[in-house]
């Protein structure tokens, strides 16, 4: 089936190089041209493992390309995909600016009856506003074309992206009640429901809720652990030993119970933030909502407040990792991007590494820090280290030698990866979150 993807970011693009992978024609569509550009040479803009060896072989196969021209991307597409970003707006609220843009282009543009798919994370009754802004341009317009708009939310991880896309856990699609967009659906996704991964209809409503209450109750999760490191903090607990007491217990699981400085990221942070303005809206409550967003300022905000209360006048400082997690250089809501600004504004010197994320960091960061080859290079002489992102490149430290290399002693382990026995018999001082 021909396809049309708009937006080649995270999702996006993923998405457009694995449909490409399970055999459609794919076409992705971004206004940002040099995006586009780096993609036509097969290159990918962004890091995801095992990405940029599936864009390459589509792009060879013939069956993915890329235009800046959503107009060149249509004909002869029965499917268009939406996945654009929806950034949090100063009050909260999703900014949905590019899915209505998008929505009206391809109204603007439709030569045919289409299927408008919102893969977006959106709030609950964007679907209805797309719908409507579609028929209105088609009235406008006075064509009888159809364009049914359809809800399909992603729930990849960055990190694990093409993993999570062939591999998912469950394909959630929104509709009411069209059954060619259902079938178009279901012949879509047919390479994965036929090794058996679960297809789920339901209304277009309930597939915009399953997104937000997903990110917000995993979120919820790591902010009900945090909440718990802090109790131990205060009472002698660890919250290591808590988690695995608690973790075992089946109607729980060990996942997302890791204490540490609280979740970043674009999705976390943003879909809580967009429930929150929505409970405003709706005037439903949400209070576990709210208080998962208060929890994670505050974990923070509570790590960020033990470094700057310890750390010596004009200390230097190595930051270990940037991105907001491990496997992606996605720097958005990174608690480094958070940290750097505290530091140097209270007159330190900051020298950073990440295995992946560096160039991303030189565009925001510019000259505010040192950029370090190598986990000791940044840790050359520093009164303290402060490891913010758990990549494997940094769990696995000669803590002795990291020892001689500093000038101070203080380890500041805001992702709970190292044993603290074992930092202390390294002549360091070890900060965690929760444990002692
Ligand atoms: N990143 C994730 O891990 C993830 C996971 C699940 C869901 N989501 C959701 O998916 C959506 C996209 O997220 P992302 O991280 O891929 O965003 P992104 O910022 O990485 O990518 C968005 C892309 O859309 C392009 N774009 C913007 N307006 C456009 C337009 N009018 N026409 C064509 N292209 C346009 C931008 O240039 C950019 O390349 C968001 O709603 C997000 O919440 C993201």
């Amino acid at each position: 089936m021909k396809i049309a993807i708009v937006g080649t970011g995270y999702v996006g693009l993923v998405s457009s190089a694995c449909f490409a992978e399970l055999g459609h024609e794919v076409i992705g569509v971004d206004i940002d041209e040099a995006k586009v550009k780096m993609l036509k040479s097969g290159k990918s803009p962004i890091y995801e493992p095992e990405l940029e060896e599936i864009i390459q072989r589509n792009l060879a196969s013939g069956r993915l390309s890329f235009t800046t021209e959503l107009s060149e991307a249509m004909p002869g597409a029965q499917v268009i995909f939406s996945a654009v970003a929806t950034p949090p707006n100063a009050d909260f609220s999703a900014d949905l600016r590019a899915v209505f843009t998008v929505a009206q282009s391809v109204a603007e543009h439709a030569e045919n009856d289409l299927i408008f798919v919102n893969k977006s994370t959106v709030p609950v009754g964007t679907g209805k506003k797309c719908e409507d802004l579609i028929i209105e341009t088609l009235r406008k317009r006075e064509v009888p074309h159809r364009i049914p708009v359809i809800s399909n939310p992603e729930f990849l991880r960055e990190g694990n992206a093409v993993h999570d896309t062939m591999q998912p856990d469950r394909i959630v699609v929104g509709l009411n009640g069209d059954a060619h967009a259902k079938q178009v659906m279901e012949e879509i996704y047919q390479p994965l429901t036929r090794v058996g991964k679960p297809l789920l209809f339901m209304t277009r409503e309930s597939a915009e809720i399953v997104k937000y209450a997903s990110n917000a109750f995993l979120a919820s999760k790591i902010s009900f652990i945090n909440m718990i490191s802090e109790l131990c903090e205060t009472t002698g607990g660890s919250v290591r030993e808590v988690a695995a007491g608690m973790g075992l217990d089946d109607r729980i699981g060990p996942r997302f119970l890791h204490a540490g400085i609280g979740y970043g990221g674009s999705c976390f942070p943003k879909d809580v933030k967009a429930l929150i303005a929505l409970s405003k809206q709706t005037g439903v409550p949400l209070p576990l909502v709210k208080a998962t967003h208060d929890m994670n300022n505050r974990q923070r905000q509570r790590f960020f407040k033990k470094i700057l209360g310890t750390l010596p006048p004009n200390a230097n400082v190595a930051i270990w990792g940037l991105s907001f997690k491990p496997k992606t250089d996605d720097l958005r809501e990174a608690p480094s991007l958070d940290l750097i600004p505290m530091l140097t504004r209270a007159g330190h010197k900051v020298s950073v590494h990440d295995p992946v994320s560096m160039e991303k960091a030189k565009a925001i960061l510019k000259k505010k820090v040192t950029y370090a080859q190598s986990p000791m290079e940044a840790a050359k002489e520093a009164d303290a280290v402060i490891l913010l992102t758990e990549w494997d490149a940094f769990r696995g430290v000669d803590l002795r030698k990291l020892k001689e290399t500093m000038r101070g002693k203080e380890l500041f382990d805001g992702r709970n990866v190292y044993e603290p026995a074992e930092v202390r018999d390294a002549g360091l001082t070890y900060w965690g979150v929760g444990v002692r």
